[in-house]
C-alpha cells in the first residue's frame, strides 16, 4: 500500500485531493462532510468582505452529456462568489477549525482592487484560524465586471502588486488561482510568484457559451429569455488543464534540460478531475495536490474513497512509495515538434540498417557473424 501524504507548503494532508472551490465547500455542513469522507482539505467557496454585492440567478448551471448516454463530460456555470455574509463565514469558519483542528480548511478569497479590503479580509479570515489562502484571480463572469477575478488574473501587474499585499498581511500559505482565459498562462503566474505568492493554482474554468435552444433560438442557461457567457468544467477541460499544468510546471520546476524559475513553491492542479487516474496524470506533470469541484457536484463526496483506491493501484503498479516518488516524471518527455521530427527520422533510419543487417551501435557485434557483418558495412565493395 502507498503513502498517499502529501506536506505541501506545511500543510499536512492525508492525501492530496483538495475540494476545489464552489459548491463542494459552501457551507460548514458540506466542508464537516468533505473531511468527514476524508478529503485531504477544502477550499471553502470564494468569500469576500460585502455579500450584498453578490446577486445568484437561477437557473446558473448548463451541462454537456456524452451523445447517447447519460454521461455529463461538460459543465456550464453563471454563478458568482459565495452569496453569504462574511460575519457568517467567519463564525463557520471558527467551528469548522473547532471541530476539525487537525484538517486543512483553505479560504478563497476575492476582493476589488484595494490594498485595506485584501488585507482586511486575509487578516479577518486568518483570525478565524483558516490554515491557507487561496486568491481567486480567476472567476470568469460576473465579477469582472467589477475589476475581480478573471480581470485581475489577466493584469499580470496588478496581480503581482495584490499578491504582495496579501503575503504583507499574512504569514500563511498563500495560492494564486489563475484564469485560463489567457493567452500564455505562464506569464501571470510568473507575476504572482514575482510577488510572493507560495503557490499556484490552476485552472478556474474556461469562459464559454454552452450552446442555443433550438426551439426557443435562446442562448443556455436562458434567464428570463437571455444569457451570459459562463464557466465551462468537468472532464471536457482536462486536457486544457493538463496542458496548462505542464506548462506551469516547466517554468516552475524546470524539465530537465531547463532550470526551474520557482522552484520552491507549491503547484495545484484543477480541471476534470473525477478519478484517481486522472489526479496521477496531474501529478505526473508537477502537481502536488489535486483539487475537484464538478466532479463532487455529479459523484458526491464519497468520490474522495475512490480515487484514493485508484491512485493507490496506480502507485502499486509502478512501485512508487509516495507522491513525491513520481511528482513531475513525465515533464521530461514534452519536447519541441522539431525534434519529434528529427527522432523519428533518426529511428527510421536505424530500422532501415538494421533490416539491411548492418550494426548500427557496437553492442551488435557478433562472434559467429562477424565477418558478415563487416562486409554489410562496406560501401565501396563489387564483390
Ligand atoms: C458551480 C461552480 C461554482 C464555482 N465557484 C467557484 C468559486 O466560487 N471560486 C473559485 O475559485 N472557483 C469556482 N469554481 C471553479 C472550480 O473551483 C474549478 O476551478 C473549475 O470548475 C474546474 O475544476 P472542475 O472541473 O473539477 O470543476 C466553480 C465551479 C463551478 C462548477
Amino acid at each position: 500500500m502507498a503513502d498517499l501524504s502529501v506536506v505541501v507548503d506545511g500543510l499536512k494532508m492525508p492525501n492530496p485531493f483538495v475540494i476545489g472551490s464552489g459548491p463542494p465547500g459552501t457551507n460548514a455542513n458540506v466542508i464537516g462532510k468533505a473531511f468527514d469522507e476524508n478529503w485531504g482539505a477544502v477550499i471553502c467557496k470564494t468569500v469576500s468582505l460585502d455579500a450584498s454585492k453578490v446577486v445568484n440567478v437561477a437557473p446558473r448551471y448548463a451541462r454537456m452529456r456524452a451523445t447517447g448516454t447519460k454521461e455529463v463530460i461538460g459543465w456550464q456555470n453563471i454563478e458568482l462568489i459565495s452569496d453569504r455574509d462574511f460575519s457568517v463565514w467567519e463564525d463557520e469558519f471558527k467551528k469548522i477549525k473547532d471541530k476539525y483542528p487537525d484538517r486543512v480548511l483553505i479560504a478563497s478569497v476575492m476582493e476589488e482592487c484595494n490594498k485595506d479590503a485584501w488585507v482586511e479580509l486575509v487578516q479577518r479570515c486568518q483570525a478565524c484560524g483558516v490554515d491557507a489562502f487561496e486568491l481567486n484571480f480567476s472567476c470568469p463572469h460576473g465579477m469582472p465586471e467589477r475589476k475581480m477575478g478573471a480581470a485581475m488574473g489577466q493584469d499580470p501587474e496588478l496581480l503581482e502588486e495584490v499578491c504582495s499585499w496579501v503575503k504583507g498581511a499574512t504569514p500563511l500559505p498563500v495560492w494564486a488561482k489563475m484564469t485560463p482565459n489567457i493567452t500564455h498562462i505562464v506569464d501571470p503566474a510568473r507575476a504572482a510568484l514575482k510577488g510572493g505568492a507560495t503557490g499556484i493554482a490552476a485552472i478556474n474554468t474556461i469562459l464559454s457559451v454552452m450552446g442555443v435552444n433550438l426551439d426557443s433560438l435562446r442562448p443556455e442557461p436562458t434567464v428570463e429569455g437571455y444569457s451570459v457567457p459562463g464557466g465551462y468544467s468537468c472532464k471536457a477541460v482536462r486536457p486544457i488543464a493538463l496542458r496548462m499544468v505542464m506548462e506551469l510546471a516547466t517554468m516552475m520546476y524546470g524539465d530537465g534540460t531547463t532550470d526551474g524559475e520557482y522552484k520552491d513553491r507549491s503547484l495545484s492542479a484543477i480541471g476534470g478531475v473525477e478519478s484517481g487516474e486522472d489526479a496521477a496524470q496531474f501529478i505526473l506533470l508537477g502537481a502536488s495536490t489535486v483539487q475537484v469541484c464538478t466532479g463532487v457536484m455529479i459523484h458526491g463526496y464519497k468520490l474522495a474513497g475512490r480515487m484514493c483506491d485508484e491512485l493507490n493501484a496506480f502507485m502499486d503498479k509502478h512501485g512508487f512509495a509516495n507522491i513525491e516518488d513520481f511528482r513531475g516524471h513525465s515533464l521530461q518527455y514534452f519536447t519541441s515538434h522539431a525534434d519529434l521530427v528529427r527522432r523519428q527520422i533518426e529511428a527510421k533510419a536505424a530500422k532501415k540498417a538494421e533490416k539491411a543487417g548492418m550494426v548500427t551501435k557496437d553492442t551488435a557485434w557478433e562472434g559467429d557473424k562477424f565477418v558478415e557483418q563487416s562486409n554489410k558495412l562496406v560501401s565501396n565493395d563489387d564483390d
